[in-house]
């Protein structure tokens, strides 16, 4: 991990200018794993050059392919066809990244060698259980620590059969294991969702010329065709923009842009909370494809009201939770969160995260086991724990701005994880988050 180990982050003036927020990265981590089971030579545009998508390059390296890097944003790829993969000499290690590990468990379960996959602390505590019993039916041999934990130990020269699957929580990463597995397996896979999720693999197979149908919460493919090579330009990530919105929603006087966000409805569940809540934001110049959007998003202060957060855009905001508590904080009245207990098993437990930390800075939450109330008030100086999130650590960055003295955030390093330069973008746009050697 590089960067700061701790941030103070206190009253920044007004939010102003315009911002571009790096890729997507969801997008990112797919990019790669398809570019890399691709016939020829796929261009990436805008690639995350975060440490997650990072981890996901490096294991297709390890795997035989060619990856180059003519800036921090671009990657080309040298695909090797669905069957050119080579076995890694070590354990594959995805990082901090969910994403990286259930994927590359889906896309690896066909795959003709055996593979180790590894991850951090954080990544060594989340469950895979959810993924391992659905590729299991589909003919998958993966083991893990007590049925549930990294490391997975993936069985090679497996024959698969695809499958009708319902996931029993909504997950795209679920979702999208299944479905990169029906890539190898013999017949047709199929995801019904309850809940949408973000739609990224279908349309970017969609985008590699894999014939699949699809549309909110179901997904059909057949095993057996050939990825062919393309380019794809990732968006914005809508989920690091977040941070963006609610500094400038909370700090009076602002006035920001944030330019070519990626507004796909599965991921702006967040957008229409903050509505609701009185923000003020206003999408221009939509442009790209159908729902696949990018928008400017130009976003003014606004007195938040705190509201009772509607369950059915639950799935579509899923890792706005810790930044939406901070609106919350800083809004007029309560908040109520719930239906959202897989917020637990994020990076972080990130209802405790939350809570225990705005309660350090004199916020009234009481935890439920899906979610949380929120009583708005005036927020505090104080010392919170990132718990090795990401999200959390930004989350509190935007929190300081608007509190009474100093707010101390130790364990930041994990920001590069999906947003590195976080803080120097912050600053640039008016934001005080002042990088600290607090232990
Ligand atoms: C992701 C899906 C979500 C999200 C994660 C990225 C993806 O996870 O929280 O940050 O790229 O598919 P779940 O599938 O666990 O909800």
């Amino acid at each position: 991990m590089s960067g700061p180990i701790g941030w103070l982050a206190s009253g920044g003036g007004p939010l102003h200018g315009e911002v571009l927020v790096p890729g997507d990265k969801s997008v990112s981590h797919r990019a790669i794993m398809l570019a890399a089971l691709a016939d020829g030579v796929s261009r990436v545009e805008g690639f995350l050059e975060g440490e997650d998508t990072r981890a996901t390059a490096a294991a297709f390296a390890g795997m035989g392919v060619r990856i180059d890097t003519p800036s921090p944003s671009q990657r080309i790829v040298h695909g090797v066809g669905m069957n050119g993969l080579s076995a890694p000499r070590k354990a594959i290690d995805c990082g901090n990244a969910g994403t990286g590990m259930r994927l590359l468990a889906g896309l690896l379960a066909g795959q003709r060698f055996d593979s180790v996959l590894v991850g951090d602390e954080s990544l060594s505590r989340r469950p895979m259980r959810r993924i391992i019993e659905p590729l299991a039916r589909m003919g998958a041999e993966i083991r893990a620590e007590a049925g549930d934990l990294p490391p997975l130990r993936i069985r090679g020269g497996r024959h698969l059969r695809g499958m009708l699957h319902t996931p029993a929580i909504a997950s795209a990463q679920v979702k999208s294991a299944i479905l990169l597995a029906g890539l190898q397996a013999e017949g047709v896979t199929e995801v019904r969702e309850a809940h949408p999720t973000r739609d990224y693999t279908e349309r970017m197979l969609q985008a590699f010329g894999w014939p699949i149908e699809f549309g909110p919460g179901w997904a059909r493919l057949a095993g057996g065709h050939r990825l062919a090579a393309t380019d794809i330009v990732v968006p914005a990530d809508f989920s690091s923009a977040a941070f963006f919105l609610v500094a400038a929603s909370i700090v009076p006087g602002s006035d920001l842009v944030l330019r070519s966000v990626g507004i796909n409805p599965r991921r702006t569940g967040l957008l229409s909370v903050l509505r609701l809540m009185g923000a003020d934001i206003v999408e221009a110049g939509r442009r790209g494809q159908g729902d696949d959007a990018v928008a400017d998003l130009r976003v003014r202060h606004a007195v938040l009201r705190g509201i009772d957060v509607p369950e059915a855009l639950v799935a579509d905001m899923i890792d706005e939770f810790p930044i939406l508590f901070v609106a919350a904080a800083a809004a007029r009245g309560t908040t109520r969160i719930a239906g959202a207990s897989e917020l637990r098993v994020k990076e972080s437990d990130r209802i405790t995260a939350m809570a225990q930390g705005l309660q350090a800075l004199g916020i009234g939450v009481a935890e439920t086991p899906d979610g949380a109330v929120i009583e708005g008030g005036a927020l505090a100086a104080g010392r919170i724990e990132s718990a090795g999130d990401h999200r959390i650590a930004m989350s509190f960055a935007v929190a300081g701005q608007i509190a009474a003295g100093p707010v101390r955030i130790g364990d930041c390093a994990n920001v590069a994880t999906s947003f590195p330069g976080f803080a120097e973008l912050a600053r640039s746009c008016g934001m005080n988050v002042r990088d600290t050697d607090l232990a």
